[in-house]
């Protein structure tokens, strides 16, 4: 029976191909995991898509979660039966990143996680938070430890800060979750005036739909009593790059995370500089991000918000549907 999917070339979300993979018994510092979940990102679909020029055969998906079915001879950090998250980085443990590119990314550079069975080194795994489902856990590893990190670890958010946050994908909804957790004030902008009364729901203090307000950068900044918000969580990249530096507030921070709308583009610098902005640009983050968040979401009872869960075998629909833009949140595939 076929238990995994693989990219074909030409890689297209509607080429991948379905393949049987068999279990592998795990070698000293190895663990067996039986994949139950996985959660999409918009870097996954970029390699599925033939963007970053995957090799054929590849086993796309970055993110797990799954239990451990057998443990190498010398692993202490995991027993049989544990549930455990994959990392985006399995080799980057702790402290400054001192790599660039996607070379030991799961489903990009090495294969990733659309397959029954992983055989992995113990040391690219965390624990999961202990009340969540496998499908929650799964939206962990690359949409909330970017959000932690931009936030919490980069931009060491504080009280009554106000963060503006852009559409509501996996980032974002992780976004407005622990901004509101650390008590900050959210703006939050969407396309679509249905998405931004879900983002209320979430937390959200302001509302902006960026459709009908092109100016929303201005707009957010109005709603400050300080000249601009504190910190912009900017998933479009150069297209919307203008209207964040436009929100900012002299010093205020701007997490340079997504490429929605491109990947290189026009930056007005002469008013990031005048506003003495910070503007920080970062890839999703390390194991020791990922066990800080996961305890924060433990104790703040933070819970991921999932669009929809699809089977394996309908990867290709799953992507279909992030492409359309029609999702809320994380979507997810369950095995
Ligand atoms: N640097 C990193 O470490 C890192 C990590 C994760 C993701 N990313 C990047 O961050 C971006 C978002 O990722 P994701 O997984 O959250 O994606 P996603 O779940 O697919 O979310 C996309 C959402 O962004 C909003 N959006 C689309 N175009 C927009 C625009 N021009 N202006 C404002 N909002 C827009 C839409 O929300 P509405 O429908 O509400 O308008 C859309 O649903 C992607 O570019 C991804 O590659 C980077």
């Amino acid at each position: 029976m076929t238990n995994a999917m693989q990219i074909r070339l030409p890689a297209t979300i509607d080429s991948l191909t379905p393949l049987t993979v068999k279990a592998r018994e795990p070698m000293q510092g190895e663990v067996l995991i039986r994949v139950r979940a996985c959660s999409l990102n918009y870097h996954d679909y970029a390699v599925v898509s033939g963007a970053l020029n995957p090799k054929d055969g590849l086993i796309p998906l970055s993110d797990a979660a799954g239990e451990v079915l057998a443990v190498g001879s010398d692993v202490t950090s995991f027993k049989v039966g544990d549930r455990v998250l994959s990392t985006f980085y399995p080799m980057w443990a702790d402290g400054q990143p001192d790599f660039v590119g996607f070379a030991t990314v799961p489903g990009d550079g090495v294969d990733g996680y659309a397959q029954e069975f992983a055989t992995v080194p113990a040391s690219s795994l965390t624990p999961m938070p202990k009340s969540y489902s496998y499908e929650e856990g799964a939206t962990l590893p690359c949409a909330g430890v970017t959000a932690w990190r931009a936030l919490v670890v980069n931009g060491n958010i504080k009280p009554g800060e106000t963060v503006l946050i852009q559409g509501s994908g996996g980032v974002s909804t992780f976004a407005v979750q622990i901004a509101k957790k650390a008590g900050a004030i959210v703006i939050a902008t969407s396309s679509s005036d249905e998405k931004l009364e879900r983002l209320k729901v979430l937390g959200a203090d302001h509302l902006i739909n960026y459709r009908s307000e092109p100016n929303w950068g201005e707009a957010a900044a109005n709603l400050t009593d300080q000249g601009g918000v504190d910190h912009v969580v900017e998933v479009g990249g150069p297209g919307t790059l203008p209207q964040s530096i436009r929100a900012i507030r002299p010093g205020g921070h701007i997490a340079l995370i997504g490429i929605l709308t491109g990947r290189e583009g026009a930056v007005p610098t002469a008013e990031l500089m005048r506003k003495q902005g910070r503007l920080v640009g970062l890839t999703v983050g390390s194991r020791q991000h990922q066990l800080d968040f996961i305890k924060a979401c433990e104790a703040t009872d933070m819970r991921p918000v999932i669009d929809s869960i699809f089977p394996l075998m309908e990867l290709s629909s799953a992507f279909n549907k992030l492409v359309s833009g029609s999702h809320f949140g994380k979507i997810c595939i369950t095995l």
